[in-house]
């Protein structure tokens, strides 16, 4: 037997029991004629001792182990001396009789520790090192109980697990394709799924009823922390569903993986607000209710007082933090720098001060009777020590975004955002459609398969910008978690909904044909949605990026610096896949 026993697993019941370990040598420590080792594994780690005067040359052989060395070990579970309370098998050691160096190592770049001394670089290199770490091997465990969970579930619920193609074609709508070439065609490409959300209405149209699967996703988009050019999606589609029962059956969902995986119980349903609240007292489709600091609207409240800023101002609004009026002018002075900056854009910041006696102090004062202020106050519900923080400008819906970046600034440095606190929520009733300037024509702000709501759909030709769609987003703590929608089921209103996306009919059933024509063959009414696993992952384990939840993830500039990839091709393999490249210079 290789070994009798991991390294997380002996306790004081073991004592005196011969055992075998398997596992890599954390570190070794000679203390007069001793010498301690800690043999690490999966499971955990157990201290080894080597005494000098009992077997010299099998000391003189711990000695010269090196960190990482894979050892197998035979010996005796004793009771140790000074025990080690942060150790699950802290009570215990092995007094080793026999020790066999399965396999020697390089010294590695960084220390495999709980707190590693790597910076992100080289431990993106050293993954598979990286992975030794406890912290991070916890992770992909959370991972793996969470994809369990989720099969579980939906298993109970009737869902059956069906796998669709990775080499698609490739869609316009949404971001841009991963492309794979064709051999056998040649000048053609496959594009990676972005999501399976048309396969999966063709299952739909298949009488599937109940669809899932855990599924690899490609977009080739700009990253952040929250995002992978591949990702993993928990993609769901039901038949014969309203918006409400997808929302219960993937709260259900939710909450079992709060219950099994946290062991949180969330009993009240989860709180739902339409789209347009969440823009006007958060700016934001994503808000963090974690904690409050609902934005209030201050045009009717501080116009006309001649001050050229707010009188000529769009919108002005602002956020009062409790208790943050003993901010000093220097803190203040970051938090406008803050503002500032180019991400976020704002060309200043106003605060006020409620002060001890009820008086506002606010850095405007020459501009504003106390009167006036006393208004703003009252608008805010603000009480003495609270500090109140204002932005304006010329376009409503940036200004709001500003002020968004300022309230979770603020819910940061007053220590609102706990992760240790949950606060889930739907965003329901977005609208369907969105202005792209960038295009200069409207864009599906879901997907261009999502269904309008049925009071909306005259809306389409008169106003489609008013149209509001059977789409919901599930948001916790300010990360959006999932999304999904209501589908189109009718062919001609799928038709009608490309044209007013800009599409030709001939350019629609090029693209498309294959679901409009499915739809021409007895579609049910269906809707769906899909999670983020990554997301949820990194969520359940207080991650602030999804990159440690996932094994091999790639950086932020879409690289993976272990495999070194993206590469090069040989021009025998470009020859054959009837490619020239052309690198346009700058
Ligand atoms: P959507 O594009 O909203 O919807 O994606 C669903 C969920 O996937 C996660 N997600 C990501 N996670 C990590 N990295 C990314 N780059 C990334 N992009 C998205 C988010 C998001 O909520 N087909 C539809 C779903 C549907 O309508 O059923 C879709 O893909 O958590």
């Amino acid at each position: 037997m290789f070994r009798t026993n991991t390294c997380g697993e002996l306790r004081l019941t073991n004592l005196g029991q011969t055992v075998t370990l398997a596992g890599w040598v954390q570190r070794t420590r000679k203390m007069g004629g001793m010498t301690f080792v800690d043999v690490r594994d999966r499971y955990g780690l157990t201290q080894l001792v080597f005494n000098e005067e009992i077997d010299a040359e099998l000391c003189a052989q711990a000695n010269k182990l090196g960190r990482e060395y894979v050892i197998q070990v035979t010996g005796t579970v004793s009771e140790r001396e000074s025990k080690n309370k942060n150790l699950p098998t802290g009570d215990i050691e092995i007094i080793v009789s026999c020790l066999k160096v399965l396999n020697t190592s390089k010294t590695p770049p960084f220390t495999i520790e709980d707190n590693s001394d790597g910076g992100d670089d080289i431990r993106m290199k050293y993954r598979y090192l990286d992975l030794r770490r406890t912290p991070v091997r916890q992770n992909l465990e959370l991972r793996h109980r969470m994809t369990m969970e989720v099969r579980r579930y939906l298993d109970s619920k009737g869902f059956l697990e069906i796998e669709t193609p990775m080499l698609v074609g490739s869609t316009p709508e949404g971001a841009r394709d991963f492309v794979v070439p064709s051999r056998m065609n040649p000048g053609q490409f496959y594009a990676l799924p972005q999501s399976p959300q048309t396969l999966k209405q063709l299952l739909m149209v298949s009488g599937m009823d109940r669809y899932f699967q855990i599924v690899k996703c490609f977009r080739d988009e700009d990253l952040r922390a929250d995002r992978q050019p591949e990702f993993t999606q928990i993609d769901c589609e039901m038949s014969f569903v309203e918006q409400e029962d997808v929302i219960t059956t993937f709260e259900g969902m939710a909450k079992h993986l709060f219950k099994e995986l946290r062991g949180v119980e969330l009993t009240e349903p989860f709180q739902r607000m339409p789209w347009s609240e969440a823009m006007k007292y958060y700016g934001s489709d994503k808000p963090d209710l974690r904690f409050d600091m609902k934005f209030v609207e201050l045009m009717d409240v501080l116009k006309g007082y001649g001050f050229s800023v707010f009188d000529n101002a769009a919108y002005i609004g602002g956020i009062c933090a409790k208790g943050a009026a003993v901010y000093t002018r220097k803190q203040l002075d970051q938090l406008t720098d803050f503002v500032k900056r180019p991400q976020i854009g704002a060309k200043g910041m106003v605060y006020a001060r409620i002060e001890a006696d009820g008086n506002v102090k606010s850095s405007v004062d020459k501009f504003y009777s106390q009167d006036v202020l006393q208004q703003m106050k009252a608008a805010f519900n603000a009480e003495p020590g609270d500090l109140i923080l204002i932005l304006s400008g010329d376009d409503a819906m940036k200004t709001r975004k500003q002020l968004c970046e300022l309230r979770l600034e603020m819910g940061n440095q007053l220590g609102l955002r706990d992760k240790n606190k949950f606060a889930c929520l739907w965003v329901v009733d977005f609208p369907m459609f969105e202005w792209s300037e960038e295009e200069g024509r409207l864009m599906a702000m879901h997907h261009p398969f999502t269904h309008p709501k049925d009071e909306d759909i005259p809306l389409l030709d008169t106003n489609p910008e008013a149209v509001r769609a059977d789409a919901y987003d599930m948001v916790v703590n300010g990360v959006e978690v999932g999304g999904g929608s209501i589908r189109i089921h009718d062919s001609q209103l799928q038709a009608k909904m490309f044209e007013i996306l800009g599409f030709t009919p001939e350019r629609a059933q090029e693209q498309f044909g294959f679901l409009m024509n499915a739809f021409q063959y007895g579609a049910p009414p269906h809707g769906g949605l899909a999670y983020g696993l990554d997301r949820w992952v990194s969520l359940f384990a207080g991650l602030d990026s999804i990159r440690d939840c996932i094994a091999f993830p790639k950086n932020n500039s879409g690289r993976d610096v272990m495999l070194d990839a993206p590469s090069v091709l040989e021009q025998k393999q470009l020859d054959e896949l009837n490619l020239i490249v052309n690198i346009k210079e700058g």
